[in-house]
């Protein structure tokens, strides 16, 4: 990854000073595929400082943890006043919040910059999202938007916000990713288990899929991942182990949701998936107890796959209209000011979201930049609603085939949910009230001297116990 951004900036005219604490490695990379380019080495710290251009930009790319705090270390006695650090790992955004605080302490600028693409985005054009300390933009945004992907012409790199802003909005796109990823996984589970596609069928699907609105970089992996065979002819996807593995972005994701109250099903679904996926020898012994129905299909194939595209693309709209759900609720709760056309076109390209779909979501928002939810906005709103017949069709189908989809189906119990004036959360609050003394609110057309409106109410639900409340606690 560093090294590829380094060989980017120096194709876009940049002289780029580079440092690895095996020093070895900055030989042979300016011997090979730094050669003839604009690249200094630096085999110290110390004279990594010395080469710089004040204030300098210093970008770090070691992993995320306790590494990028020994860095910071190793790096102050060199740096003064007014340079900038950036760390362009996958930080996890209270560290970089902290990071900024301690930087700023010091007179030292802290940007923390999502960086995303794989090694060929950084190479090429990836999606940069940098958050900090804004008196740093001006010194790095030439260079970023540089070296970021375009879409349109334009760069998908913009200001994200204060402090953690940027690693927030990273690990957001990340737990979209997961999401984007499970969906994709139970389609292919539906067209092989389900229908008994072969997997060429199934690449043929991706095909055609990635020539409408599900067009992206994962449909388009996974159609290549699909069609790969083995040396003996066999697909290869078939030979690897069924357990998922995970850096934390996503689980983050998750957590973070639940701490601000917000209901990002979908992703907090990818992550348990990959947790289910990781128990594989119990799964293999339940796999000898449990039973379930045998998947019977006889219908039309290429209805099928127009339903499951609909399915895919529907679920996709919710779980992205339930990650801007989480970035304004944590614009709220931090008190940023986050860009969400920004944020939207800073995935358009480059990155491992990228995809046609979030022209469609910058577009919303550059119309309507405070809209209160995607599904309120026209072109999804009836987009679901045209999708929802394939959808709900997929959902039920792979209910009785015993096809496990918990991203389709959370989707879609959010949307039903999200869409009901009335849920059965009344009810939810009698228990509440009667085994706990927790108190509950009336509903103001029921309102009465002994159900007064606005007010905590117990009732003594038995007869027995006392009339004493709990006092209401919210998590
Ligand atoms: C990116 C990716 C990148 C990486 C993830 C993988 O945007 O370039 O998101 O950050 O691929 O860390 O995460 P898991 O290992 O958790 O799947």
């Amino acid at each position: 990854m560093g090294q590829n951004l380094i060989l980017n900036a120096a194709d876009h005219g940049y002289t780029v000073v580079a440092f690895n604490r095996t020093v070895s490695k900055v030989d042979h990379f300016l011997e090979n595929e730094a050669k003839g380019k604009s690249v200094v080495g630096a085999h110290s710290i110390a004279e990594l400082a010395a080469k710089l251009k004040k204030p300098r930009r210093i970008i770090l790319l070691v992993k995320a943890g306790k590494a990028v705090d020994d860095f910071i270390e190793l790096l102050l006695p060199h740096l003064e006043k007014g340079d900038i650090i950036i760390d362009g790992g996958n930080s996890h955004f209270p560290d970089s919040n902290r990071r900024d605080a301690y930087l700023a302490e010091k007179g030292l600028l802290f940007v923390g910059s999502g960086v995303s693409g794989g090694e060929e985005g950084a190479r090429y054009g990836p999606s940069l999202m940098p958050g900090g300390n804004e008196l740093a933009w001006p010194h790095i945004k030439n260079i970023f938007q540089d070296i970021a992907a375009k879409s349109d012409g334009e760069p998908c790199c913009d200001w994200v916000g204060d402090a953690g802003a940027g690693h927030f909005v990273k690990m957001v796109h990340n737990g979209i990713e997961y999401g984007d990823m499970q969906l994709i996984c139970e389609a292919y589970d539906i067209l092989k288990r389900g229908a008994g596609f072969t997997n060429k069928e199934i690449g043929d699907v991706f095909t055609k899929w990635n020539k409408g609105v599900l067009d992206s970089f994962l449909i388009e992996i996974t159609r290549d991942i699909l069609y790969y065979n083995d040396d003996d002819g066999t697909p290869l996807v078939e030979k690897i182990l069924d357990t998922a593995g995970q850096k934390g972005t996503g689980k983050w994701t998750a957590i973070n949701a639940l701490d601000l109250g917000m209901p990002v099903t979908l992703i907090g679904e990818a992550v348990f998936s990959r947790c289910l996926s990781a128990i594989k020898s119990e799964r293999t012994r339940a796999s000898k107890i449990l039973t379930g129905p045998t998947p019977a299909f006889s219908g039309n194939k290429e209805e099928l796959i127009d339903d499951l595209e609909q399915a895919l693309y529907a679920s996709k709209i919710i779980s992205y209209a339930q990650g801007f759900m989480l970035i304004r609720e944590a614009g709220r709760e931090y008190g940023w000011k986050l860009n969400n056309p920004a944020i939207a076109l800073m995935w358009r390209g480059g990155c491992i979201i990228r995809s046609v779909f979030l022209g469609d979501i910058t577009r919303a928002y550059r119309q309507q930049p405070d809209l209160e939810n995607l599904l309120f906005d026209d072109f999804f709103h009836s987009a679901i609603d045209k999708a929802q017949s394939g959808w709900r069709s997929i959902v039920s189908k792979s209910a009785l085939w015993g096809i496990p989809t918990p991203a389709f189906s959370t989707a879609l119990s959010f949307y039903d949910g999200y869409r009901s004036e009335r849920l059965p959360a009344n009810l939810l609050q009698a228990q509440r009230d009667y085994f706990g003394a927790h108190t509950f609110h009336v509903l103001p057309e029921f309102a009465s001297a002994t159900l007064p409106a606005n007010q905590d109410i117990h009732i003594n639900w038995t007869g027995r116990g006392g009339n004493v409340s709990a006092s209401t606690y919210l998590a």
